[in-house]
């Protein structure tokens, strides 16, 4: 990880040996377009360079113009950016995994990507339905392909320079290891939950160890209330060194060696959540010592996106 004083501009090198990745990863989970608009361009002028996509969110096109018209306002290069997105549950099937990919670059006006991830390891039925289920509403699943096809067709991505990295999202140490161990292309990333209730700190020593990035979603349990930004150790910790509780949680994160991924909807948020310094290290310790447990989202088990969010219709 490159040291600074503050942790805007940490990267921390992946495994293909000529990536960064900065640590402070903007998520783009969000069911509204036209917020998924602004707040993708907010993010930009705060100064995220790392954003995180998925087909599954439905929203790449409004992303991909978002970061166009961004880059070109602010007078970036593309090679400025890292970009992330995600195959879905329902293109698991290796000769859906390119089309997929292609379909995901058209939608984002991208040629390239910084890396690519499998969603979650469960395949469900190929086809164009993202959630496909039967007549008694139970999710249809794939028998016929297992991960390590799905990750054979991302290594020939990989291959053709398509995309400089791969991982997997939403994965369990027991998947993940022999996935490691049968890998011709290390995975590079790993993309799960993990907050100070949720540390995960198995994974994150295996992560270490082998060279992955650990990549934390809902670094601020998906702010929910009560939650960790109410947690009395967090916000204890806030009005000591003068951060607001979110970042008292954010810098926590990365001062752990995990990237994140943050999701703030305003331009005042943005860069609340980008304005990310080193915490004292009594501080982070009191914090790595919270023993509440919980996990927030079930899809690691099912393969299910109970996680997203349905667009309010009016
Ligand atoms: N791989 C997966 O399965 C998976 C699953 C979930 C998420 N993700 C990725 O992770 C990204 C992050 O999602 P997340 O939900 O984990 O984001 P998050 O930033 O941890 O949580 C977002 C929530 O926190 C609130 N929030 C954001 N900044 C705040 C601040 N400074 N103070 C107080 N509240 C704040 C937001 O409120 P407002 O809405 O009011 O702004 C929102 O309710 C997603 O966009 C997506 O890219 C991946």
């Amino acid at each position: 990880m490159t040291e600074s004083s503050d942790f805007r501009t940490t990267t921390i090198p992946l495994n293909d040996g000529a990536t960064q990745i900065p640590a402070l990863g903007f998520g783009t989970l969000i069911p509204d377009p036209a917020v998924t608009l602004s707040a993708t361009k907010d993010a930009l002028v705060a100064g995220f360079r790392h954003f995180d996509c998925a087909e599954r969110y439905r929203n790449e096109r409004e992303v991909g113009e978002a970061l166009q018209s961004g880059l070109a306002a602010q007078g970036l290069a593309r090679e400025d950016l890292f970009v992330t997105t995600k195959l879905w549950n329902s293109n698991h099937r290796p000769e859906r995994v390119e089309p997929a990919f292609e379909a995901s670059l058209e939608r984002l006006k991208l040629n390239y990507l910084d890396l690519y991830l499998i969603h979650t390891p469960f395949a469900f039925q190929p086809g164009d339905e993202q959630d496909p289920r039967d007549e008694n509403g139970n999710v249809i699943y794939d028998g016929s392909v297992t991960l390590l096809d799905t990750w054979r067709a991302l290594e020939r991505l990989v291959d053709q320079g398509k995309c400089r990295a791969i991982g997997l999202s939403d994965i369990t140490l027991d998947k993940l290891e022999p996935i490691y161990a049968s890998a011709r292309i290390k995975p590079a990333v790993v993309q799960v939950e993990s907050h100070p209730y949720l540390p995960e700190t198995e994974l994150l020593q295996f992560c270490k160890q082998k060279g992955i990035v650990l990549l934390a979603f809902a670094p601020l349990g998906h702010g929910m209330k009560p939650g960790l930004l109410e947690d009395p150790v967090i916000t204890a910790v806030a009005a000591r060194v003068v951060k607001t509780p979110a970042q008292v949680l954010l810098a926590w994160a990365v001062q752990r060696g995990t990237a994140l991924l943050t999701t703030p909807k305003s331009a005042a948020r943005a860069r609340e959540n980008f304005d990310i310094s080193p915490l004292p290290e009594d501080a982070f310790d009191e914090i790595s010592r919270i023993q509440t447990r919980q996990r927030l989202n079930d899809v690691v088990h099912t393969g299910r996106p109970g996680f997203i969010p349905r667009a309010k219709t009016t």
